[in-house]
């Protein structure tokens, strides 16, 4: 005969039993039916998408969740941009697209079709480097050069910006725009990390090509 002791409930048996019941409520009828049964895999939705890279028309077949980082790198081989973080934190995927810099590792491949991008590849050559590259040389702008490409792009962008009149949270007076300065350099250029702290020296570059144009 049992004794009442061997009936009794611990509270560590209670929880058992409540957290128990509360899985066997949360799974469907259906699927509760069939032992060890899974959500089937959904097939890869493909995509055409056509854009132009540095000049030159592209037409990829794409899985809808390629991100234009991954179908710059890995489908087109431009692996001058750099995957840092991939999650919009460092910059070094930064590249021109209609005009505007953006992340490549926090946009779809797919939200770009017709779109004109540019990458560090299409700025200039070895042979014919655009200003902002030989400005980044001759300031010794980088160390070991892997946020460059993102600080470059970022860079050229930054000072089409000042000339468009587009403020930043450090433009003083709104009315007249922004002016080519350290502190607006810096602001502007705060979303592109570098590890190896060449941050003096990409701001002499910078200036030293926006000077020149002015
Ligand atoms: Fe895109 Fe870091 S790799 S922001
Ligand atoms: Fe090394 Fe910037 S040059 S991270």
């Amino acid at each position: 005969m049992n004794t009442p002791s061997e009936f009794a409930l611990s509270r560590r048996d209670l929880l058992k039993l409540g957290a128990g019941s509360a899985s066997v409520i949360a799974i469907p009828t259906a699927m509760a039916d069939v032992p060890g049964a899974r959500e089937p895999a959904r097939a890869p939705v493909v995509e055409k998408v056509n854009f132009r890279v540095n000049g030159k028309k592209q037409s990829l077949q794409l899985d809808t969740r390629v991100t234009l980082l991954d179908a710059l790198r890995e489908h087109l081989q431009l692996t001058g941009t750099k995957k840092g973080c991939d999650h919009g934190q460092c910059g070094a995927c930064t590249v021109i697209v209609d005009g505007r810099r953006i992340n490549a590792c926090l946009t779809l491949a797919v939200m770009h079709k017709g779109a004109e991008i540019t990458t560090i590849e299409g700025l200039g050559s070895p042979d014919d480097l655009h200003p902002m590259q030989a400005a980044f040389v001759k300031h010794d702008g980088y160390q070991c050069g892997y946020c460059t490409p993102g600080q470059i792009c970022s860079a050229v962008s930054v000072l089409q910006e000042i000339k468009d009149g587009i403020p930043s949270h450090v433009t003083g007076d709104l009315q007249a725009g922004a002016t080519l300065s350290a502190e607006e350099i810096r602001e502007r250029m705060s979303g592109n990390i570098c590890r190896c702290g060449a941050y003096s020296n990409i701001v002499d570059a910078i200036e030293d090509v926006g000077g020149k144009r002015a």
